[in-house]
């Protein structure tokens, strides 16, 4: 019985008076715009930050270490994918298949792909590089990883996500429902808003409206536009349900995280018919 006591019932009672399970660990792989701005947000989230870097002893890496909190480090890529239950690619699209294949044995491991594969076509607007998405070459690349698409904001709106005025809708795609809650709830412990959309397949159309965003940089436009969704009313105040088929997982949807509902009153949008 005091064996039962130290073994079992002492680790479980100390886990739940410190606050709980143990933080998961994030691989963050590659340190540029993306990953300074992501690690230090998701370690103030609560999880344990490992950065993966080409050359970890390098001093923005290292002070990007110092800057993160909790017990963060830094090592090569594979090392820190190897060490984590998330692996978040934040590369570029050239290097990403070189990257993304050499990370070891990703199965059963989270991978989130925020990457948008593009480039600038002969008539100066962008393309997309890739037939299917940069999310389904990533799940082609690694079959046992559960890939997941997370389309995020400019990295300013990581930083300061209450700059537009209403948390940024990040869209989510995935065929694995507990992962793309987990990312969903990271995305919420961060300040941005999880929209579910569906299928790892939906991440053709996410990342397809990069083209758009990309124009007016291409055009020399001074202007900037955020490429974010918000949050707005019910559907129900506009549309029934009986117009389409339900999808396929309608009764088995992935629980995201609320953050304060839309405005249930649909008299707001009626202009006072
Ligand atoms: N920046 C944004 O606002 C934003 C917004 C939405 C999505 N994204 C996506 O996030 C991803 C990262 O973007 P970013 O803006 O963070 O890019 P970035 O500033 O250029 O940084 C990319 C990092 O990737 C690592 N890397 C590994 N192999 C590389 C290689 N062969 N060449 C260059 N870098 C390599 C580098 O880290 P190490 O030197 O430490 O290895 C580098 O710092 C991209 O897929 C992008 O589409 C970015």
């Amino acid at each position: 019985m005091l064996n039962f006591i130290r073994a079992v019932l002492l680790p479980a009672l100390l886990l739940t008076s410190f606050g709980g399970v143990a933080a998961e660990t994030v691989a963050i792989i590659g340190t540029g715009d993306m990953g300074d701005s992501l690690g230090p947000k998701i370690a103030e989230a609560g999880y344990e930050i490992v950065y993966g870097s080409r050359d970890p002893a390098r001093e923005s890496v290292q002070a990007l270490v110092a800057a993160t909190a909790g017990k963060a480090s830094a090592t090569t890529p594979r090392e820190a994918a190897q060490a984590a239950d998330i692996v978040l690619l934040a590369v570029p699209w050239p290097p990403m298949e070189e990257v993304a294949q050499g990370l070891g044995n990703l199965d059963g491991k989270i991978v989130i792909d925020v990457s948008f594969a593009f480039e600038q076509g002969a008539d100066g607007y962008p393309v997309m590089s890739v037939e299917t998405s940069s999310a389904e070459m990533i799940q082609g690349w690694n079959p046992g990883a559960h890939v997941i698409k997370w389309s995020l904001p400019t990295a300013h709106y990581i930083d300061f996500p209450e700059k537009l005025g209403a948390r940024p809708s990040n869209l989510i795609a995935g065929d694995d429902r507990q992962s793309k809650e987990k990312v969903a709830a990271i995305a919420h412990a961060i300040g941005q808003d999880p929209f579910d959309s569906g299928p790892l397949r939906m991440s053709r159309a996410i990342e397809a409206q990069v083209l758009l965003f990309m124009v007016p940089l291409y055009q020399r436009r001074t202007a900037h536009w955020e490429n974010v969704t918000v949050r707005s009313s019910y559907w129900s105040c506009f549309w029934g349900d009986d117009w389409s088929e339900p999808v396929a997982d309608a009764d088995a949807l992935a629980e995201f995280p609320e953050h304060g509902q839309p405005l249930e009153d649909c008299s707001a949008y009626t202009d006072g018919e």
